[in-house]
């Protein structure tokens, strides 16, 4: 490695260690024992070739010195031409070794990186609901890329850099102090030169870096929220755009100023290694040769001292840095570590059992719940990712109970923010409540498998998320065995079946967010699709046709009547249409079912049911735009 190339490195790993380095217990140490045991005859294998490099490094200056006693004896030809074959031959297998040690710690690095991702992977996955909606998952995915990446340099940089340049280092002083102890000492006397002020640099390249990467992070922020359509139309209507072009340049601005600074910086310190290297090699050559004119020492010895010497500076500076290497990836492993230790609030018991056969009921009682309160779903160390929310905690619905028998439709009605969605995710059991119990087909759903109440009950939500993929891909979500047939047949039901005829490449038309864009009501539609595929034996219809206009309303309703026909369902509303043939209407007002009953039996009573059936009734001509989650009337005719 050439004495350049390691200050780089050295700098490098300054300006990227982590900045609290908290002290580690040694059950990290062991866990990582653990992550690493299934690699470990690999790393025996790379340490002992470290150690073999290292000695093969040290022979090649020892064998140049040989050559120029040789030359300077007078010796024979062939002992010159000996020696400069077991030089070409060390180099040659210090190649193929080097090539070897490379694969193997490719090999436990990769490996490591699977291993952790996998099971990041499976971990977060498994999170609930809740730690989602507080997390900004850019910024954990990326968090997560680079600690993983940062727990596998642990195995294949730090630790063997650490150990084949501490073997370097001792074997190359070993040897040089053989040859002569007062120049190896006096060499390594300039050293402090270089790196005493080589810290103070690198913490101080550490913190302009972290400067940039903020104020990059911000940019990029700035960017991906002002260019996406949404957002540029947001700017396009009420924005400011000189005054973010503005913002953005000062940013910018900056960003330049330090990347100036610290280009300069690391120009310092790399020319204060040069210096320092090139003076200890002058005083190498000035004072052995001092000593070779005396007839103290031979030349091969000065020889080899002066390519020994240069051999010394890059194990030392690798191992100044060596320390903040170690401790940073360390660090890596414990935030990998903290997030796999992140209790799931979910989780299905051992004993868990599946949902009854045939058909089933939906019951509430006394259900009390809050969403959980950002400390039980978030980390201490993500806060700074996580969308910082002051709510949470405080108690959302109180003693809500009733029952939705096995084929009854239930609707759920009342202002915006009174908690309705919030009883759609807990009969999916997105949440689990507080106090009280929800069940399914009469049985608790803490005591039920999550597969199979995923099977049991299907919701539509007002939002109806589609993933990046094809049509078809989408559909299969809820049953993966589809066929083409039953693909079209649920499109054709939810009256999606000539848009999707008309896309270019029909079900393989690729949705989502980058993909085609569907409008809301064609993304409902395709979601009433997907549950009609998935055919639950209970639904839940969280607004799920809030987006759609009055005509593509009535054709889809069509089809969700035939959806629901025979199903246990719960139905949150926003037309009364659906509300009036419901077989029990209950009013939810601040957590609260104020009023329950029949859609006569609740306009005779002239309470709030009526108060709100009347206010939308007058207000009809504005259906399906104004607030969504206010029930929309619609005119019966
Ligand atoms: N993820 C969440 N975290 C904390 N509070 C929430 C969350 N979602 C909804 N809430 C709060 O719970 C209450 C009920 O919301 P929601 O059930 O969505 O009302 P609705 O569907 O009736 O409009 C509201 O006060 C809302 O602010
Ligand atoms: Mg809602």
């Amino acid at each position: 490695m050439s004495m350049e190339i390691t200050a780089w490195n050295a700098l490098y790993n300054a300006r990227h260690a982590k900045d609290d380095q908290r002290p580690f217990s040694r059950a990290t140490l062991r866990r990582i024992g653990r992550f690493a045991a299934p690699h470990r005859r690999a790393l025996v294998w790379f340490l002992l070739l470290s150690v073999l490099t290292a000695l093969l490094a040290v022979a090649t200056p020892v064998l140049a010195g040989r050559v120029v006693n040789a030359i300077s004896d007078r010796a024979e030809q062939r002992v010159v031409i000996g020696l400069a074959l077991a030089i070409a031959a060390i180099a040659l297998v210090e190649a193929g070794i080097n090539l070897f040690a490379r694969w193997l710690s490719a090999r436990i690095g990769e490996g490591l990186i699977l291993d952790l991702r996998t099971a990041v992977f499976d971990h977060v996955q498994r999170m609930p609901i809740a730690f989602f909606t507080r997390t900004r998952t850019g910024a954990l995915v990326s968090r997560l890329n680079s600690d993983v990446i940062g727990a596998q340099r642990a195995f294949s940089d730090t630790l063997s850099g650490v150990l084949s340049n501490l073997v370097m280092l001792l074997l190359t002083m070993g040897v040089m102090l053989t040859i002569s102890w007062q120049i190896t000492l006096l060499a390594l006397a300039l050293l402090p030169i270089f790196v005493l002020p080589a810290r103070r640099m690198g913490s101080r390249l550490a913190r302009l870096s972290r400067e940039a990467a903020n104020h990059n992070a911000v940019m990029s922020t700035q960017m991906t929220e002002r260019f996406s359509a949404p957002g540029a139309t947001l700017v396009k209507l009420y924005g400011r755009p000189e005054e973010e072009s503005q913002a953005f340049a000062e940013r910018a601005r900056r960003v330049r100023d330090i990347g100036i600074r610290s280009a300069m910086l690391q120009m310092v310190f790399v020319t204060t290694l040069t210096l320092v290297s090139a003076l200890a090699l002058a005083l190498v050559y000035g004072l052995g040769g001092f000593y070779a004119l005396r007839g103290d020492l031979d030349s091969g010895a000065v020889v080899s001292l002066a390519l020994l010497l240069t051999r010394l500076y890059a194990p030392l500076t690798a191992l100044a840095s060596a320390r903040v290497e170690v401790m940073s990836a360390l660090v890596s492993f414990q935030r990998v570590f903290e997030v796999l230790d992140l209790r799931p609030l979910i989780e299905e018991r051992e004993d868990a059992r599946p949902v009854p056969a045939g058909p089933v009921s939906v019951r509430f009682d006394a259900v009390d719940f809050g969403y959980p309160a950002p400390d039980k779903v978030s980390l201490a160390s993500l806060e700074e990712v996580a969308t910082l929310d002051a709510r949470g905690g405080e108690q959302v619905l109180h003693g809500v109970s009733f029952t939705a028998e096995a084929g009854q439709l239930v609707a759920l009605v009342g202002s915006s923010g009174a908690g309705k969605s919030t009883i759609a995710q807990l009969a999916t059991r997105l949440y689990d409540t507080d106090a009280g119990r929800v069940e399914v087909g009469g049985v608790d759903v803490r005591e039920l498998t999550a597969a199979s109440l995923r099977e049991t009950v299907g919701m539509v939500t007002q939002d109806g998320h589609l993933f990046h993929e094809t049509v078809r891909a989408n559909l299969r979500l809820a049953r993966p065995e589809a066929t083409e047939d039953e693909l079209w047949d649920a499109l054709r039901r939810s009256r999606l079946d000539g848009l999707i005829e008309a896309l270019p490449d029909g079900l393989d038309t690729v949705v989502g967010e980058r993909g085609y864009r569907l409008s809301g009501g064609e993304r409902q539609r395709l979601t009433i699709a997907r549950l009609l595929l998935a055919q639950p034996r209970v639904v839940i219809l969280d607004e799920a046709t809030a987006h759609l206009d009055a005509t593509s309303e009535a054709a889809v309703q069509e089809a969700l009547a035939e959806a629901l026909e025979g199903r246990t369902s719960v139905v949150i509303a926003h037309r009364l249409s659906t509300v009036r043939s419901a077989d029990q209407i209950l009013v939810v007002e601040a957590g609260r079912i104020v009023e329950r009953g029949t859609h006569d039996e609740l306009l005779a009573a002239g309470g709030r049911y009526e108060q709100l059936y009347r206010t939308q009734f007058e207000t009809s001509g504005t259906a399906g735009t104004s607030e969504p989650s206010v029930p929309q009337a619609t005119p019966v005719a």
